[in-house]
């Protein structure tokens, strides 16, 4: 018995995905344009994000569906704390202030987590199976672009119970299998792709907020020159491109 939910979340999603990999900010983030303003506010904005997600799948661990998606050491939480204090210093929590697209994010799950809370499902699939797959790329340019000193300010793109990308290919197949194996209804694996299109869109939102910060410090030229160009999409199946997924 499968519910296929894995393929029908990574097929549904496909163009929602290229559309954020596409977004300016994310293109000038790849090419290696790191600012830490922005960079910093993204990550407090993930806090509030993460911390409400995991607080409210800690709430429905029991739930017959949720609960088979709960894996607490994926948690993102301590590992934004951590960079938050890098970045911010010590006093972190007093100076993070949510986006405006960031405060639409966490009411989201809230109010998903009162109403309907299988559809946070489509959020965990949608932050932690990144996280997993283009967080890992994304670590290495955050850390030569901002010329980090060893071990900090990345801690939330690295997993200290899943430590090599085997170990990650591992995990993400464990995943999927049990994404599988929940039992739904085809209308409740409509909403929850639905629902995980909603996250993409609610995750670019953040980073078009953030798109103005980027600008203040980037050459107008340069700018335009980077966020030229479309790129295919990393989950996007083509006959030519290296970035099939595993
Ligand atoms: C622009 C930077 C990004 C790059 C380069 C990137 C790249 C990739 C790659 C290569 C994969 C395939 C890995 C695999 O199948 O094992 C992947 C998967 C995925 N990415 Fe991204 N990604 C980016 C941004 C994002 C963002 C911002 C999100 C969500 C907020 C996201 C969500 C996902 C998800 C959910 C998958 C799993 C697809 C599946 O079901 O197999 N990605 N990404």
């Amino acid at each position: 018995m499968t519910s296929h939910l894995a393929t029908r979340l990574r097929e549904g999603t496909q163009r929602s995905h290229t559309a954020t990999e596409n977004t300016a900010f994310m293109k000038c983030f790849l090419k290696g344009i790191v600012e830490v303003v922005p960079f910093k506010k993204l990550l407090a904005n993930l806090y509030l994000v993460y911390s409400t997600l995991e607080a409210e799948l800690k709430d429905h661990s029991e739930h017959p569906i949720v609960g088979k998606i709960y894996f607490p050491e994926i948690n993102r939480q301590s590992s934004l704390e951590q960079d938050l204090a890098f970045y911010y210093g010590d006093d972190w929590r007093s100076q993070i202030v949510p986006l405006k697209a960031g405060q639409v994010y966490v009411d989201r799950l809230l109010e998903i987590s009162n109403t309907d809370p299988v559809l946070l499902i489509a959020h965990s699939y949608t932050r932690y199976m990144g996280d997993l797959s283009g967080g890992q790329a994304l670590k290495h340019i955050i850390r030569s672009a901002l010329d980090l000193p060893c071990d900090r300010g990345t801690t939330f793109y690295e997993f200290d119970q899943i430590p090599t990308i085997e170990a990650k290919k591992e995990f993400k197949e464990k995943y999927r299998h049990a994404l599988d194996s929940l039992i739904l209804d085809e209308a409740t694996i409509l909403r929850i792709v639905e629902e995980a299109n909603y996250a993409f869109t609610l995750n670019r939102n953040v980073v078009d907020e953030l798109e103005a910060d980027v600008r203040a410090v980037v050459d107008p030229h340069v700018f335009a020159l980077l966020t030229k160009q479309d790129r295919v999409g990393s989950t996007t199946h083509h006959h030519h491109g290296q970035a099939v997924p595993a």
